[in-house]
């Protein structure tokens, strides 16, 4: 519809000195006004609600039974945060109905029924607090303000009693620590520390995102996760036995590898530790004595440091990832000395603060623009989106507004990391939100709703992709595709020869079942890497026609 327009404004302009092509440019106004109305007709944005017949005119299969209508139903039927009809309240929910296709579709993503009904239930949550919010003096909501603290520590109070030591609204994100000191009781046999999810799934126990168990009746140290639908993992145990003898972690070990020597010269100088045996010496954790322990978050898994040595590393799992941590909890059989979170996520103060005019995102122009970049990002990484803002996001390019930039996050389940998104969004202008929670395993979805942004929401020659975590080189991208054809391109770092990982527990592990074959085609590594327009629609056709599926690995 806006090119019409731009060509209607573009044929104006060319031909006002000669009369008789003036008769003809009123008549090509006339026949594009009609087309106009016609494609206005029969656009999605006039038939907000009603996607169950989509484009191959097939009737959409039933959703996957897990999945509630519902849910979906509500879901689809929010147009704007607070139900205003404010514009900077809709402007970032552009792509919401669009999406509603593809997360109904009966080979779903396996995330996408937990995603959406989690998202449903951390909308009813936004709303209230931003109803709250509304009714609510300025002098009251500069103190919910502080609800996303950068360090949190317990009071004598917390640490006393068994349970909940430490809660992190916000989540964790990466380089967020968390250190104990405690003493294991001289009697314990075991003891264990718990990182806990948030417990909006509607289960009635919430989730274990890491199980921490220290035994002392035979030195091991046991690493697992816990939900109520799936119940444990597979343990991961140190000392190391087996498979996860050579596996890494963000390039460390699983299990600290304990040296021999050391073993002997330690035990035979120290009296308390002669009853062990080899091993025992150089475990961490000593009955009656203090320790250190620092958990910290990685790119791929936790970490934890004992003393200031690295014992145990755990990959993250899929749907129990670092942001999802909302409470630290310990057993009995430990006495608790202190406990802090630090580098904890904090939101910039948007709603006090006055945002400059060169952070927010320039309005459209209405044509088609040059370039689109989806910044894939997830709700609680508020620094690196302003790092982005403040950095290549100032590009001349960008603030002409010939690339526009915007960031595709999903829901997170705390509510107070959701109220600070809506705030964000509101002030910079450039958020859309998905309708699920951002869960890893859906990020494929993130990719499709990109390529709709691309092309109906935002028409864009060419279409990026890329990640929060990186620096996009505006200047160098514009003048390389000078001389990039304009249709069928990928243009990235391009793997010609790849095959699917079937080693388990690989944070990319893909099952027969997911892909078959031996090898994948050519594709492009994630960070960042670019399609042409055409693509683009292709990809949104085939998935509504349902001609192609839906792939965990997003950039493969
Ligand atoms: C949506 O489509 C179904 C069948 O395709 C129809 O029965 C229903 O009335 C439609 N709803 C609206 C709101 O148009
Ligand atoms: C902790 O580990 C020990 C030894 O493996 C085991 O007996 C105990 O049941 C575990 N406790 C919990 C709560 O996981």
């Amino acid at each position: 519809m806006m090119q019409i327009m731009a060509s209607v404004v573009r044929f104006k302009f060319g031909f006002t000195s000669v009369r008789m092509r003036n008769w003809l440019v009123g008549i090509s106004i006339l026949v594009l006004v009609l087309i106009f109305i016609i494609r206005y007709e029969q656009s999605d944005h006039k038939l907000p609600t009603n996607h169950t017949v989509d484009g191959s005119g097939v009737e959409a299969a039933k959703k996957p039974h897990f999945m509630t209508l519902e849910h979906l139903d509500y879901l689809f039927s929010i147009k704007s945060f607070s139900g205003e009809e404010e514009e900077e309240e809709s402007n970032c929910l552009l792509v919401w109905s669009h999406m509603r296709p593809f997360l109904e579709r009966p080979d779903a993503l396996p995330e996408a029924a937990q995603g959406v009904e989690e998202a449903t239930l951390a909308m009813k949550q936004l709303f209230v607090l931003i109803n709250k919010e509304k009714q609510a003096s300025s002098m009251v909501s500069k103190e919910t303000r502080r609800n996303c603290p950068g360090f949190v520590t317990a009071s004598d109070e917390d640490l006393s009693g068994l349970g909940t030591v430490l809660e992190l609204p916000c989540g964790l994100t990466q380089d967020s620590s968390i250190t104990l000191v405690g003493i294991p009781d001289e009697h314990s046999i075991s003891f264990q520390i718990q990182l806990l999810g948030s417990g909006i799934s509607g289960e009635t126990s919430r989730s274990i995102i890491l199980h921490y168990n220290v035994s002392f009746s035979k030195p091991s140290i046991v690493q697992n996760t816990w939900t109520e639908k799936l119940g444990w993992g597979n343990e991961v145990r140190c000392p190391c036995h087996g498979s996860f003898k050579n596996q890494i972690v963000d390039e460390l070990p699983l299990c600290n590898k304990q040296s021999g020597r050391t073993t002997l010269e330690e035990s035979s100088n120290d009296d308390a530790t002669m009853d062990f045996s080899l091993s025992i010496a150089n475990f961490p954790f000593l009955k009656g004595s203090p320790f250190t322990a620092t958990f910290w978050f990685g790119l791929e898994g936790f970490h934890t440091m004992i003393n200031g040595r690295h014992e145990t590393s755990f990959a993250y799992r899929e749907k129990l990832e670092p942001w999802l941590v909302s409470a630290v909890k310990v057993s009995s059989g430990l006495k608790m000395l202190s406990a802090l979170a630090t580098r904890l996520p904090i939101p910039d103060d948007h709603a006090s603060l006055i945002i400059e005019e060169k952070f927010k995102a320039p309005s459209l122009s209405g044509t088609r623009i040059e370039l689109l970049v989806g910044v894939f990002s997830t709700g609680n990484n508020f620094k690196r989106r302003m790092a982005l803002r403040r950095s290549w996001m100032q590009y001349e390019a960008v603030r002409s507004g010939e690339v526009a930039v915007r960031f595709l996050i999903g829901l997170h389940t705390n509510k107070q990391v959701n109220l600070e998104m809506w705030r964000e969004a509101k002030a910079y202008g450039d958020i859309q939100f998905m309708p699920f929670v951002d869960y890893y395993g859906l990020l494929s979805l993130k990719t499709v709703t990109l390529c709709i942004l691309g092309s109906k929401v935002i028409p864009a020659k060419y279409i990026m992709k890329t990640d929060d975590d990186a620096f996009v080189r505006i200047d160098e991208l514009l003048w390389s595709l000078k001389e990039k054809p304009s249709t069928a391109l990928l243009y990235g770092l391009i793997s010609f020869d790849s095959s699917p990982d079937r080693e388990q527990g690989s944070k990319w592990y893909i099952h027969k079942k997911e892909w078959s074959l031996d090898s994948y085609p050519p594709w492009a590594h994630g960070p960042g890497y670019i399609i042409s327009h055409d693509i683009a629609k292709f990809v949104v056709k085939g998935h509504r026609q349902r001609d192609l599926r839906l792939f965990k690995l997003e950039d493969v």
